[in-house]
């Protein structure tokens, strides 16, 4: 699939399910199921965090339920613009409630930043972030993060929910991407 486009797997499915899996057991240890605030309440960010959110969920052994957010930082563009827009918001009121957001990939570390100031806006009980994946090395904006399963390096990777062009999301494996794929101009 996406013959050529690939210059290298950076991450394999089997290392992405081990993390995940030590993931979910931190996690799961800080939030003791039967709390009077309810299931934590996990939000994933679409559509980069679905695939992560959903193997996160499984791996977890506490109950949670699920709410989605669409923001966006970037389009097309292989570089975050610091412009975050709501795409989707909430369905339902976080007050009260444990609240974790599933991130695949802090990148500038902007679109997290903002998230966590608008959500901390709402009043839940408590508010976290876990990310697959971070760049140190392109951070802009500190932010918290309890639990990050990779620290990788400042290249431009897809596969596992993450896109350029909204491409590439479907492969099952974080990858580099070939530098020709986005020179080019598409
Ligand atoms: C990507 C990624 C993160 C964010 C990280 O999302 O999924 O959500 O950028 O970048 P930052 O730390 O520099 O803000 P994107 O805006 O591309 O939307 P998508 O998840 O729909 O691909
Ligand atoms: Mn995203
Ligand atoms: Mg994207």
């Amino acid at each position: 699939m996406y013959e050529g486009d690939i210059a290298s797997v950076l991450i394999s499915q089997e290392e992405i399910e081990t993390r995940t899996a030590e993931l979910a057991e931190s996690v799961a240890k800080r939030y003791p199921p039967g709390a009077p605030e309810g299931d934590l309440l996990l939000i994933g960010v679409l559509k980069g965090a679905i695939f992560f959110m959903t193997d996160f969920a499984r791996a977890l052994s506490i109950p949670t339920q699920m709410e989605f957010m669409a923001v966006s930082s970037y389009g097309s563009s292989t570089s975050s613009s610091g412009v975050v827009r709501i795409l989707k918001d909430l369905d339902k009121d976080i007050a009260g409630r444990h609240v974790l957001i599933v991130e695949d990939i802090i990148d500038s570390g902007l679109t997290l930043s903002w998230l966590l100031r608008n959500l901390k806006t709402r009043n839940p009980a408590s508010l976290e972030v876990v990310t697959l994946l971070r760049k140190p090395d392109a951070i802009k904006i500190d932010v918290e993060v309890a639990d990050v399963g990779f620290d990788i390096p400042n290249e431009f990777v897809v596969g596992y929910g993450l896109d350029y062009d909204e491409r590439y999301r479907d492969l099952p494996y974080i990858g580099t991407l070939d530098p020709k794929v986005y020179s080019s101009g598409s």
